[in-house]
């Protein structure tokens, strides 16, 4: 799609969130990138936006992989100064705007996967990895990273990470406009920022389960080779997930979560 995808015209003067923006063609990782400017003291709102990366990074240490020029590859500077606990809040409020940028730029209803995934029919098409400091228990800068399969074609990702994504364009038919989606991401996120500093969790962890539909679900959690089986009851108020098991209670901060397979 042929379109003026530009600082110039995804700023938004005046605003919280995309005050400024800045767009790469290339670049390391947006999340390293904006990470280095709050340790430079820069403002919050500050958004880095990069064409392509060449070490994006992903959950659980994995490396993101996009083709150049058709999603959206984002990092959002925040300065929010919580206490550490919260953070998993942002996580969850950042999953929920991207699907109501989704939701307003198209007829789509994508579900949010614990703690942060955007998916249609197990196909991921948003990750979310969200970085912090911290200093004197505190947050002293956080930065939500957000990648979005836009207009890709799942064909020009490498063999094995193919098969488990989707986007937009594959999704719909056809393309949509990466500018639009953006600014309506940036509003977005910026409604549940503001409504996040406020205190409003009740309000986030609503929306979150909305789109989530996961309490009551079996489902498999995977991590470092493990594997807990459980069906969910709920998200504490740390957004961690809790699990029943066969051993009783679980609590879960981390993992892969898959629904469990039916005999
Ligand atoms: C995940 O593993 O699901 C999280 C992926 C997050 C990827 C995005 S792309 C833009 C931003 N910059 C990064 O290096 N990572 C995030």
């Amino acid at each position: 799609m042929d379109e003026d995808f530009s600082a110039e015209s995804l700023s938004r003067p005046g605003a919280l969130i995309g005050w400024k923006v800045e767009v790469f063609e290339s670049i390391g990782s947006t999340n390293e990138e904006a990470m280095n400017r709050g340790e430079k003291g820069e403002k919050e709102g500050l958004v880095i936006v990069a064409e392509a990366q060449e070490k994006g990074r992903g959950r659980l240490g994995r490396i993101w992989e996009s083709p150049a020029g058709v999603n959206l590859l984002m990092s959002l500077l925040l300065r929010p100064g919580v206490r550490p606990e919260e953070a998993s809040m942002i996580t969850l409020f950042s999953a929920v705007a991207a699907a109501r940028a989704v939701e307003r730029e198209t007829d789509l209803r994508p579900r949010i996967k614990w703690p942060n995934d955007l998916e249609f029919s197990g196909r991921k098409v948003c990750g979310i990895l969200t970085e912090m400091k911290v200093f004197a228990d505190r947050l002293e800068y956080a930065v939500a990273g957000i990648g979005l399969n836009v207009n890709m074609d799942v064909k020009d990702l490498p063999p094995g990470v193919a098969e488990r994504a989707t986007s937009i364009l594959a999704e719909l038919g056809r393309p949509v406009s990466r500018l639009s989606l953006a600014r309506s991401l940036f509003e977005e996120f910026e409604k549940s920022y503001l409504g996040f500093l406020k205190g409003e969790k009740g309000a986030i962890l609503k929306d979150w389960h909305e789109r989530a539909r996961m309490r009551g679900e079996d489902v498999e959690v995977m991590l470092d080779g493990d594997v807990i089986e459980g069906r969910v009851r709920d998200l504490d108020e740390h957004g961690a997930l809790l699990l029943d098991t066969e051993r009783g209670l679980r609590r879960i901060l981390a993992g892969d979560v898959q629904r469990a397979r039916k005999i």
